[in-house]
C-alpha cells in the first residue's frame, strides 16, 4: 500500500506513487524550504546548507527550493562556521562565509516542508522538540537520500579529513536529494 502522506494535495499523490519519499509542499505557490539540523550548526548543517543550495541552483532549482539551518543546542549561536568545515567547503567550492549559527525552535516546523537531521541523536532532539508533527516532515538525512540510514558523524575537533569525509557523504545524499526534489517539484526530466 503506498504511504500516506496527510493533507498532501496533487503533487504530493504524484510523489507518494512514485515511491518519492519527501513530504509534500505545504504551499506549491512557495518555495520548498529544507532545514538541516545538527548540534552545533557551525559543522555539518551548515555544510549541508551550502551543498544543497549549490546543487540546486545547478539543477536549475534556484528559486524553487529555500535552504537553511539550525542546531539543537545554543553553544555556537551567532558564530561563524567551524574553520575546518569552511575549509573543505572552499576547497570544493562551495560558499559557507555569511553563515551565522542559530538554535532550532519548535515554531519552524510550520515554515518549513522537510526537516533533516544529520544524525539519530540530532533526529531524537528535534522529536523532542517538534512534537507535533503530523506530516512527518523531521526526517533523517541519511534515511531520506538513501544513505541505508547512516549517520553523518560529528566531525567537531576532528581533522580535516573527518570534515572532508563528512562532505563526500553530504554531496553523495546530496545528489539523490536534488532529484526527488526535481521529481517532487515537477520539473522536466530532461533539466533534472
Ligand atoms: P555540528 O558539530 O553539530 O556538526 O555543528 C558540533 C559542534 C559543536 C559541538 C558538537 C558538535 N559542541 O559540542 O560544542
Amino acid at each position: 500500500m503506498a504511504t500516506q502522506y496527510p493533507g498532501c494535495g496533487m503533487l504530493g499523490a504524484m510523489a507518494a506513487l512514485s515511491g518519492n519519499p519527501l513530504p509534500p509542499p505545504r504551499d506549491a505557490s512557495q518555495p520548498y524550504r529544507v532545514c538541516f539540523v545538527c548540534l552545533g550548526n557551525i559543522c555539518r548543517s551548515p555544510m549541508a546548507e551550502a551543498v544543497l543550495r549549490a546543487k540546486a541552483a545547478a539543477a536549475g532549482l534556484d528559486g524553487r527550493v529555500a535552504v537553511d539551518s539550525a542546531g539543537t543546542g545554543d553553544w555556537h549561536v551567532g558564530q561563524r562556521m567551524n574553520p575546518g568545515a569552511r575549509t573543505q567547503l572552499a576547497k570544493r567550492g562551495y560558499d559557507g562565509d555569511a553563515h551565522r549559527a542559530r538554535q532550532f525552535d519548535a515554531s519552524w516546523l510550520a515554515g518549513r516542508d522537510l526537516v533533516l537531521a544529520m544524525d539519530s541523536s540530532n533526529l531524537a532532539s528535534l522529536r523532542r522538540v517538534a512534537r507535533d508533527d503530523p506530516d512527518h516532515r523531521v526526517r533523517l538525512f541519511g534515511e531520506v537520500t538513501g544513505l541505508g540510514g547512516t549517520d553523518v558523524p560529528d566531525p567537531y575537533g576532528g581533522d580535516p579529513g573527518e570534515f572532508a569525509r563528512v562532505l563526500d557523504l553530504l554531496e553523495s545524499g546530496m545528489t539523490r536529494l536534488v532529484s526527488q526534489l526535481s521529481e517532487l517539484l515537477g520539473m522536466p526530466a530532461a533539466e533534472r
